[in-house]
């Protein structure tokens, strides 16, 4: 049988591939023989440290895009034919907003969150058909726990780190919007999927140590996870080891969601 994970037949494009899951996706995709274009706002941790060797290889590269705009999302898509020849996977890993409490939110804040969240998910994949519809291909969006269940919010406590009401509101509109995407882009051979991460908290953000005992415990695993522990789903998914899969959901959050 053929490496059923093998990447070598794909040309991937990641918006939000810089970010902190983002990064070691990336990594483990050129590892599985993927060619990647990291589309996204910030490409500063491709020119320092242990990612900077990335620009150097054949088979990366990075393109400035805001996915707030239509154009620059098209212009990553470009990017990667003219790199490669083609475009068959896109995975979108971002998520933005200006978010505040249910009480807080206002309108114009709220609607530009529920963009940042689920419309710019929307954006790429409506922008990617054209590029993907001859071909065919796998699409991964990145839904969250809070997509299915609500935060508790006697575990965040005064640490000011509960999470929003329009974030959440925005995931599980991802989800569904990655069924419906999966049922009508289905008759062009196009997959579409989502992962749903649980905690995958940044160290480099200064999570609060309590908090982050908090977190872990609402896992059955008893601890948060890291973004070693996301990539595997996001390989099956875009490989041909998921060729019957699609509109599914993967929650890969030490069982978060599942008690
Ligand atoms: N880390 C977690 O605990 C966790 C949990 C559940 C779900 N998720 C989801 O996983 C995904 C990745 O999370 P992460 O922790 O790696 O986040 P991150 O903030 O580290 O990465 C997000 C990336 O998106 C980029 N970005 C932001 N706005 C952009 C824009 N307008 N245009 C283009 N790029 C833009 C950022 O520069 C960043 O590189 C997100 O969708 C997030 O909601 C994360």
């Amino acid at each position: 049988m053929t490496d059923l994970f093998s990447l070598k037949s794909k040309a991937v494009v990641i918006f939000g591939g810089a970010g902190y899951i983002g990064r070691t996706l990336t990594k483990a995709i050129l590892q599985q023989g993927g060619r990647v274009i990291v589309a996204d706002q910030n490409g500063e941790i491709f020119r320092q440290g242990e990612y900077a060797g990335l620009e150097g290889e054949g088979n990366f590269g990075f393109v400035p895009c805001n996915v707030a705009k239509a154009g620059e999302i098209r212009a990553a898509y470009e990017a990667c034919v003219g790199r490669y020849g083609f475009v068959n996977v896109m995975i979108n890993l971002v998520a933005y907003g200006k978010f505040a409490d249910l009480a807080g939110q206002g309108d114009e804040d709220m609607a530009f969150s529920l963009d940042g969240v689920a419309g710019q998910v929307f954006r790429t994949i409506r922008e990617a058909i054209p590029y993907f519809k001859d071909r065919g291909g796998a699409i991964v969006t990145t839904a969250s726990m809070y997509g299915i269940v609500s935060p508790d919010y006697r575990i965040y406590g005064t640490s000011g780190q509960n999470n929003p009401p329009v974030y959440g509101m925005g995931k599980a509109a991802v989800i569904q919007l990655t069924r419906y995407a999966a049922a009508h882009l289905a008759p062009m051979g196009i997959r579409v999927n989502s992962v749903s991460p649980g905690p995958v908290p940044d160290p480099g953000k200064n999570p609060p140590r309590d908090f982050m005992e908090q977190l872990a415990g609402k896992t059955m695993l008893g601890r948060v996870g890291k973004p070693e522990d996301m990539a595997g789903a996001f390989i099956y998914l875009i490989s041909d080891a998921s060729a019957f899969t699609t509109g599914e959901c993967i929650c890969v959050d030490g069982g978060w969601t599942k008690w």
